[in-house]
């Protein structure tokens, strides 16, 4: 199976789809990003809600970006153009690839920062800080420029580097080994977390909903958040399902893919609220807030120093299995529709997302002034990709493939041309056609107060 010839890359297992895909949907999304996002809106109220819409509207988008790319056998751009000849769906494929662009541009500020955090616990960096101490260690590092910078470029250019070998050379190997153990370790950090005295306050507030937080804002968020923690929306997972073999089952690979992306994010919760509480931090402390609050649990654990080089370390690499499948979408495109080599696209793509890449990081120095309707650069470019352009981009995924493709293809697909059963097939083409439209409008026109 290995060595078969395959002629524009294949994954050579099932695993190695399911590991492809999950290295995507886990990364910062999950242990950075819903933490942040759940704390400033809510708590309980916003997690029920983000369960809600992975297990209706996220799974569905998922399965039909992996059929739409299995079928099409193309990049996100050429899988619509393909499939719909002469009509203008390549759009939706183009606004993928801005989308890439904005979301790699501002997670490698982040991803940047795991570095930082990654160097100094090898330092042993955090040992005998307070809550205090730690805080403004993150604020000194953040404030510093030069230093996030460089960490960002560094981890571009290994984002870069894996992309040019090829994902599924790249991936498959990394992440089969290394995402269990990030599981075991958030696990034992849970642990300690829930043990810290006051830790049950933490635990109210992310399973005990408070549904007077519920607004248009809350709700809208939670959409956000299951998207671009799925990594649905923008043509990530067509790409990779151009990659899947004809022998998978697609259905069985989307559970798989959200369960262990929602149980991680509810786990990342489980590791960060209780410890948020236990040291007199707040919840809506923003896009700081784990790694403001993730040094005080390792401070407080026996062997918290090799704990926290784990952690960070296989954090770092959680987030490029990420990058990797949001630059593989713009870098596949200009291989197929540009006849670049993968090498050239990978340069010249990877060097105009660094540049607008240098904004988002300094959105927390030296431009943390200027803002955009009230967001700094960065703030505009995360709630942009997750509320604004992932949500639109799945509207349209799920109506290309509910009302434009069709039911044949979408039954070629789930049962693999007919040799297998798929059992939620009517509740499927239900959720495409109408639910999942029709909802993500409404979250929309909800949010901008249209609904009153
Ligand atoms: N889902 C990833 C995370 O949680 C980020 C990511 C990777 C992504 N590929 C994507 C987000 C595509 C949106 C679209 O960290």
């Amino acid at each position: 199976m290995t060595d078969k010839i395959v002629p524009r890359g294949a994954f050579t297992s099932k695993f190695g789809i399911v590991a492809a895909a999950a290295g995507s949907a886990v990364g910062l999304g999950n242990i950075w990003r819903f933490p942040y996002v759940a704390g400033e809106n809510g708590g309980g109220a916003f997690l029920l809600i983000y369960i809600g819409f992975i297990l209706t509207i996220g799974m569905s988008v998922m399965l039909a970006e992996f059929i739409i790319g299995r079928r099409a056998q193309k990049n996100a751009l050429g899988s619509f153009k393909k499939l719909a000849p002469g009509k203008p769906w390549w759009i939706v494929g183009f606004m993928g690839i801005v989308a890439a662009f904005v979301i790699l541009a501002f997670y490698s500020t982040i991803a940047g920062w795991t570095f930082e955090y990654l160097i100094q616990a090898i330092g042993n960096g955090f040992a005998g800080k307070d809550a205090g101490a730690i805080s403004q260690m993150f604020t000194d590092f953040q404030t510093s420029t030069t230093r996030p910078l460089l960490w960002q470029l560094v981890f571009m250019v290994l984002t870069a580097g894996i992309i040019v070998c090829g994902v599924q050379k790249g991936i498959e190997k990394y992440t089969k080994m290394l995402m269990p153990l990030l599981v075991l370790l958030i696990i034992i950090m849970c642990i300690r977390s829930l043990t810290l005295p006051g830790a049950s306050e933490g635990v109210n507030f992310l399973f005990k909903p408070d549904f007077s937080k519920i607004s248009g804002k809350v709700i809208l968020e939670a959409l956000g958040q299951s998207f671009f923690s799925m990594s649905i929306g923008m043509g990530a997972l067509i790409t990779y399902g151009s990659y899947i073999q004809k022998n998978n089952k697609l259905p069985n690979t989307t559970f798989q893919v959200a369960m262990a992306d929602t149980v991680i994010a509810i786990l990342a919760g489980v590791m960060i609220f209780p410890a948020v509480f236990a040291f007199n931090m707040e919840p809506d402390a923003g896009t700081g807030l784990v790694f403001q609050v993730l040094p005080n649990i390792f401070t407080e654990m026996p062997g918290g120093y090799i704990f926290a080089v784990m952690f960070f370390l296989l954090l770092s690499v959680a987030a490029l299995t990420s990058t990797i499948s949001v630059l593989e979408v713009v870098v596949a495109y200009g291989i197929e529709e540009l006849n670049l080599s993968r090498k050239k696209a990978t340069i010249i793509f990877t060097s105009a997302i660094a540049v607008l890449g240098v904004f988002a990081t300094l959105s927390f120095s030296e431009l943390s002034e200027f803002k955009i309707f009230g967001h700094t650069i960065f703030g505009s470019l995360d709630w942009l990709s997750a509320n604004l352009l992932l949500p639109l981009g799945g509207v349209f995924i799920v109506i290309f493939l509910g009302w434009v493709l069709g039911k044949k293809a979408i039954v070629d697909e789930v049962t693999n041309n007919g040799q297998i059963k798929m059992r939620f097939l009517r509740v499927f083409i239900f959720i495409l056609k109408y639910i999942a439209p029709v909802a993500i409008v409404l979250v929309f026109l909800n949010a901008i107060g249209v609904l009153g």
